[in-house]
This record gives C-alpha cells, structure tokens and sequence, in this order.
C-alpha cells in the first residue's frame, strides 16, 4: 500500500470533520487551524502501522484523525506557551484572534479528539484509550519540563531528551502504536512499534530544533529563530554553553542574559556561535543516530518484509525535511 492512498482516505476524512458552529467564535480557529494542512505525519504513521498487519486499514482513519486533532490542539496551545506569530506560514490563532479564543478552542479540540478516538472497536477501545491518556499527561509534561528550562543555564542533554521524549516522541510512538492496537499486533509489536515511534521523535525534535535556527523562513512556515528569542534550552543551545571558551563563552552568555534586545540581532549571532563551534554538525549526527535506531526497530519487527517499505521510506523522508 502505497502513502498516497493513506493520504487520500485522510484529507477525504479531514473535509468531512465539521468541528461545530456555535458560538463560530469558538469552532472557526479549529477550522483554520486544521485547514493550514500541515505534514499530518502522526495519522500517517497510525495508519502505515495499522497496514503492516491487515488490509483492513481503513477503520483507523477516525482514531487516526483523532491524533492530528490532539496534535493541533496542543499546537495551539503551544503557540501561546512560546509567543509564536506563525505556524504554517499564516499567523497563529492566539495572534489572528487572542490568547483566551485559543485556549478555549484547543481545550474543545481535546475533546473532539476523544470523540474521535471512540471509533476504535469496543474489544481495542480501553487499551487504546489507557495509552491514549498516559501519552496525553506526557505532553503536558514535555511541555512545562520546555518552559522551566527557559530560565535554567543548567540543563544536561540528558534532560533535554527526557524532556523532547516527553513533549514530542511520545505521541509518535502512540500513533505507531495505536496503529498495531487497530491492526490486532500482538503486545510485544505494540511495544516495539512505540519504541520505534520514540526513535522517530527523538530525531524529528532534534531536527525540529535545527530548523529553527537554519530553516528557510519561507519553507519552515515558522518564525526562525524563536527557539533562541526565548533562551530554548534546545540540545544545539546546551552543546554551544558546554563548547564556548573564552570570547565565545562572554558573547553567548550575554546573549542569555539580555533582557532587552533585537530580537533579529540577538539570532544572528547566536547563530554565528554555533557556526563557530560546529553545533550544526553535532545536530545533525544526533539526528542520524536517532533515525538509525529507529531503523533497527524496523528491521526487527516480526511482521513480513514487504509490508515494511512505506513505513521506511517514510521516515526516511523525514531525516531530510525543510518543512
Ligand atoms: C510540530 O509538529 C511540533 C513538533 C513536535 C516539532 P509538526 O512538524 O509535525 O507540525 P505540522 O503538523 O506538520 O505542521
Ligand atoms: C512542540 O515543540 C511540542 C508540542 C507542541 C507538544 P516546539 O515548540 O518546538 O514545536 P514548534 O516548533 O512550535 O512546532
Ligand atoms: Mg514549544
Ligand atoms: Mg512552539
Ligand atoms: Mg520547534
């Protein structure tokens, strides 16, 4: 089965998904969100995993779509969490709207979402929806675990993975593993596939972090550069305080500790820094690790080889992406 058809069945389930009407101030800002597309990558996975053991996938389209409307949700949230004016190349809900419209349209879309996540069958539901919540607390997690590190100067690379495994790799490993839930794989491949989705996370995060200091602005349909705006303690950020010597060290403290800068300055010789210290480099082996045990994962999951191939050239699509 090849992505296009997953891809097909999805956008088809998308347009049918009507959100609700009243009051419109509510419902609109989902509408808008949903619309700007996105990769839509998580129903994706849920979907190639439910194909790696049965034809029959097209019974987790709904469960599947309720994983991009999780997604978008803590989006939206997020997007006010970081003070984010763009977020697929049109501006955020909290800035075409406010914060209060965002906050109560993205708590309704949690709700839509496990509104969507009852159509797993009623033999599968439980166990779809006690993963679903423990990935759904996790999050959340990530999520204050990203903002406390704003104004620590101390965080381990350790930390920064437990904290991106939890706000990130999570739900990418919910989504492949909901997909075996769906398909009927055994625990043991349902476990497997988490960790791979984990694998995934981790490198698509670290990448996530790369793009939004090298991204092209009009392709990364972010603001590049908010990661070190607001002092993200992203791993390139941890690796550049543990590498500065020096001059180095005095320029990117300064940076950190500024409380009044231009915020276009302030990127640039961030930027330079890590150019200085060959940060990039370090990312990007990061990256291809992560991906390479996710890989490994594949290749040992006990389901027949040819069922493999879309999932892998999927992530493979990945490692590389702009966007
Ligand atoms: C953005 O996720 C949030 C992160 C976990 C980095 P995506 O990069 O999947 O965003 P969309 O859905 O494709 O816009
Ligand atoms: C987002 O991490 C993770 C979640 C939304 C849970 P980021 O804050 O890096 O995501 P972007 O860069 O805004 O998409
Ligand atoms: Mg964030
Ligand atoms: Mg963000
Ligand atoms: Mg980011």
């Amino acid at each position: 089965m090849t992505t296009k058809y997953f891809v097909q069945a999805l956008e088809e389930e998308f347009k049918q998904q009507q959100y609700g009407n009243n009051p419109v101030e509510l419902y609109e800002p989902i509408r808008y969100l949903m619309s700007l597309g996105g990769k839509r990558m998580r129903p994706l996975m849920t979907l190639m995993a439910t194909a790696l053991f049965t034809d029959d996938w097209q019974k987790a389209v709904k469960p599947a779509t309720a994983v991009e409307v999780f997604h978008n949700f803590t989006l939206m949230h997020d997007d006010i969490m970081d003070n984010a004016p763009l977020r697929r190349g049109k501006p955020t809900v909290h800035a075409k709207w406010n914060n209060n419209t965002a906050i109560l349209s993205g708590d309704v879309m949690l709700v839509q979402a496990y509104e969507l996540m009852m159509y797993v069958e009623d033999t599968q539901l439980r166990k779809a929806l006690v993963r679903f919540n423990k990935t759904a607390a996790e999050v959340c997690e990530g999520q204050q675990l990203d903002m406390n590190f704003e104004t620590r100067d101390n965080v381990t690379e350790a930390e920064y993975i437990e904290m991106i495994k939890l706000k990130t790799s999570v739900l990418l490993g919910f989504a492949l593993e909901l997909g075996g839930i769906i398909g009927g794989a055994s625990e043991k491949s349902c476990a497997h596939l988490y960790d791979m989705g984990i694998c995934i996370g981790l490198g698509f995060q670290l990448k996530d972090d790369l793009l939004d200091v090298y991204g092209d602005p009009e392709k990364f349909g972010k603001q590049v550069g908010g990661d070190i705006i607001s002092n993200k303690k992203t791993f390139m950020l941890i690796e550049a305080i543990d590498k500065a010597t020096g001059q180095t060290q005095q320029d990117l403290n300064r940076w950190l500790e500024a409380k009044t800068f231009d915020p276009i300055e302030k990127v640039n010789a961030v930027r330079v820094i890590y150019d200085q210290l060959g940060i990039r480099q370090l990312a990007e082996a990061k990256i291809n690790d992560y991906f390479d045990k996710a890989f490994d994962l594949l290749n040992t999951l006990k389901v027949e080889e040819e069922r493999k191939a879309t999932l892998r050239a999927f992530a493979e699509i990945l490692i590389d992406r702009e966007v």
